[in-house]
């Protein structure tokens, strides 16, 4: 049997998670493994007497960690940038390997960390193994696309405005009632939390730099029942998805909200589920799914963290493509097919001018719903779903449609999802 000694930061959720998981299932991790894991010191800012330790000291400092020599590895859950960070690089100076399932720290500063003894699988899509499945289980394959939904809170929201017709203030309410949405939600509805997510995938897919600056991010805030239910007449649903694309000129690394079509797995991925979908040139497509967060799901994947590092278990540090030069390509860069709402006055000649920009433009329509407007106070919405147009000149085509006097509000514009 291989022993592990390892250290806790944090009393949150997914840290009672795994105190509750390794209790649970000690012996069944035992007898599968080989692995015995022995968690000798919790540190966290206050105490929860209301939590059992096993037996384990207590700190309220978690760099009491970093000086227990008992302590192998440091498993930081505290969450947060500044304090995680400097444990987790004081941990692997010190020796120590570390499981974090910080996304945002691995995102912003991987970089500059030593991979060698850092392992974050819970980081992205809590319980999916997404990470072993890329590094191991489709280790011969190159990866052509990696997208999916990554952020449970927005397809929580987005299922709900659909399912029961709520629109996203009370939603948005519910989803923090419930626990859903992390301390701040901006991070989840604002499309952050999935971007600091996606940064990690396109780093072990397509061997980039963790850039996370270079991630096109936009969240959900504007989407309306309105737009839900359009897109359900032309046979999609709107995810929040997180698309990492390869092409000839560079990867595409996009977080937005997206019409997903109807005959798409994804697009029944709902409530809190994640989904990430990895097309490759051997195996195909693969989808997974299963839980993004909770204290259990997401215990899950630090745990098979803890029990790979006893092991030694192999996972890919450098990939070696990395240094090939990866260009990640701004947003306008990029082709889609688009949703466009085009709130417009209910007057001859209008439906022409919106069409006659669009054409001048080369913009293809593939579709296009107008209601009678009369019920409407002499305004109506023109919706096209157009073919597939380069983002640089849809955008131009958007300024000229905003600046029609009788266009009266912004346009909404939605990305439709890539063929993959
Ligand atoms: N807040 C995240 C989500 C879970 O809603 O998916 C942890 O990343």
């Amino acid at each position: 049997m291989k022993a592990i000694s390892i250290g806790i930061a944090g009393l949150g959720t997914v840290a009672q998670g795994v105190l509750t998981l390794l209790a649970a299932n000690r012996s069944l991790i035992e007898q599968r493994s080989g692995v015995s894991v022995d968690v000798v010191r919790v540190a966290s800012r206050s105490a929860r007497p209301d939590v059992d330790l096993q037996g384990a000291d207590f700190s309220t400092d978690v760099m009491d960690l970093l000086s227990d020599s008992r302590i192998d590895l440091i498993v930081e859950l505290i969450g947060g940038e500044t304090l995680a960070k400097q444990l987790i690089v004081g941990a692997l100076s010190n020796g120590k390997a570390v499981v974090t399932a910080n996304k945002a720290v691995i995102a912003l500063y991987g970089n500059e960390l030593s991979r060698q003894a850092l392992r974050f699988e819970a980081a992205v899509a809590g319980a999916i193994p997404i990470i072993h499945a890329l590094q191991q289980g489709l280790v011969a394959n190159r990866f052509t696309a990696v997208s999916g939904i990554i952020n449970g809170t927005c397809n929580y929201m987005l299922s709900a405005m659909e399912e029961e017709g709520v629109g996203f203030d009370e939603i948005l309410e519910r989803a923090q009632t419930l626990g859903y949405a992390e301390a701040d939600p901006t991070f989840d509805v604002d499309g952050i939390d999935a971007a600091h997510k996606l940064t990690i995938l396109m780093a072990l897919a397509f061997g980039t730099q963790f850039e996370f600056a270079k991630v096109y991010v936009e969240g959900i805030r504007a989407i309306t029942l309105t737009d839900i239910s359009y897109a359900a007449e032309l046979g999609y649903r709107i995810k929040h998805l997180g698309i990492l694309r390869s092409n000839p000129d560079g990867i595409e690394a996009r977080v937005h909200p997206t019409l997903v079509p109807h005959g798409e797995l994804v697009a029944h991925v709902n409530g809190v589920l994640n989904a990430v979908q990895v097309v490759s040139d051997a195996a195909g497509k693969t989808l997974f799914s299963g839980p993004g967060a909770g204290g259990a799901a997401t215990a899950s994947a630090v745990v098979a963290d803890i029990v790979g590092t006893a092991l030694n278990a192999d996972q890919i540090v450098a990939d070696p493509v990395a240094n090939m030069s990866k260009v990640i390509l701004p947003v306008e860069q990029i082709s889609s097919a688009y949703y466009l709402r085009i709130p417009t006055r209910d007057e001859p000649g209008v439906f022409a001018e919106v069409t006659q920009i669009l054409s001048s433009h080369n913009i293809n329509i593939e579709a296009v719903i107008q209601k009678d407007g009369h019920d409407h106070g002499g305004f109506v919405d023109i919706v096209i779903l157009t073919q597939e147009t380069p983002e640089a000149r849809m955008n131009e085509a958007l300024a000229q449609l905003e600046a029609l006097a009788t266009v009266t509000a912004p346009v909404m514009r939605i990305r439709v999802a890539p063929q993959d």
